[in-house]
């Protein structure tokens, strides 16, 4: 397919390289043009502008929050004011559900079709060709994406017609992982305190009762505390905890668990903590048991709350 590729960051560079590899057209646009020079190199063809991506069957968005969404699609010579009649446009950043319901009526409107396809892994797996895909669309959009989809996913989950409920399914996972974050941090601490390998004590775990992607994944970067470079920075962990409650809010839904998790990040964010990963703020567990000393803030890259 000819398919506009607009935000190569961590997740999108390597998406838009599995799409060229999989000998679709691939057109990249990027904020900062240097970061498409890669994707050029292997094959890809450089838009100068949001337009120029725009011009294929479909154009596939993956970008840090709603603002720069927004900017994209509805801005001068976005988006919505460039896609051909038919054409469909692929959101795959983690964004609201109000802004994906917005861009569902603004491409309705223009005649063009709207699919939300938000992705499950982190940048390892986006490279890798093995992202987790949640899709809600118009069928037929859905269906004639899908060689698209394939090319970074490893599987696609479809959840109906309506794109905002794609989102809903994103966010709540990305509650689900802050969760377990929080939740590791704390078993952590505890057998930490007591002087127990975490190294050998999450192979426990992950060998028996929680032997899922996410315990391996985060109880490794917890017992290794290797939290940069950051696969998902903090600020945008804080973003998809913000978006959760703020869904919650409007489908009058209490979510006491988001809200703690809330406050982990603003307490990440205000020590220093925006270059890190977000599972950094499992650290935060630890200090309140007394247990991180002020080296092992700068272990991780934290400045000490005494400093
Ligand atoms: N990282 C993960 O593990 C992960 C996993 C699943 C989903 N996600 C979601 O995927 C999306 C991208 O994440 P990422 O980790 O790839 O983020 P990232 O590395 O920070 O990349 C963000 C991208 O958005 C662009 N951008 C930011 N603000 C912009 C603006 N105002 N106008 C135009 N472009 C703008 C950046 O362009 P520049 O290069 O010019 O800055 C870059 O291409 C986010 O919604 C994130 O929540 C991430």
């Amino acid at each position: 397919m000819k398919v506009g590729f607009i935000g190569l960051g961590n997740m999108g560079s390597g998406m838009a390289a599995n799409l060229i590899e999989a000998g679709h057209e691939v057109t990249v646009y990027n904020r900062t043009p240097r970061k498409a020079q890669k994707l050029v190199e292997e094959g890809a063809r450089h838009a100068a502008q949001v337009a120029d991506a725009c011009r294929g069957d479909a154009v596939i968005t993956m970008l840090a929050d709603d603002s720069a969404v927004e900017s994209v699609v509805f801005g001068d010579a976005g988006v919505v004011g460039n896609l051909r009649q038919g054409g469909i446009h692929i959101s795959s950043s983690t964004i609201s559900v109000a802004l994906s319901e917005k861009m569902t009526a603004a491409h309705a409107a223009n005649g063009q079709r709207f699919v939300s396809a938000p992705v499950f892994g982190r940048p390892d797996a986006a490279a890798a060709g093995r992202l987790f895909v949640a899709v809600a669309g118009r069928p037929d959009a859905v269906d004639d994406c899908m060689p698209l989809l394939e090319a970074f996913g490893q599987k696609t989950f479809r959840f109906g017609d309506n794109p905002p409920d794609a989102n809903l399914v994103k966010l709540s996972g990305n509650f689900l992982i802050s969760s377990v974050i929080e939740a590791l941090g704390e078993a952590m601490a505890l057998v930490g305190k007591a002087g127990l390998d975490q190294h050998q004590y999450i192979d426990f775990l992950t060998s028996t009762l929680f032997n899922a992607p996410v315990y391996k994944t985060y109880g490794g970067l917890i017992a290794d505390k290797k939290f940069e470079p950051a696969g998902f920075a903090a600020p945008l962990g804080f973003k998809d905890n913000r978006l959760v409650l703020a869904a919650a809010e409007t489908l009058r839904v209490p979510l006491p668990l988001a809200c703690l998790i809330y406050n982990r990040f603003l307490t990440l964010l205000a020590h220093g903590g925006e270059s890190l990963d977000w599972s950094a703020f499992s650290q935060l567990a630890a200090e309140d048991a007394g247990q991180a000393s002020r080296s092992t803030w700068r272990d991780v890259g934290l400045p000490s709350r005494e400093r």
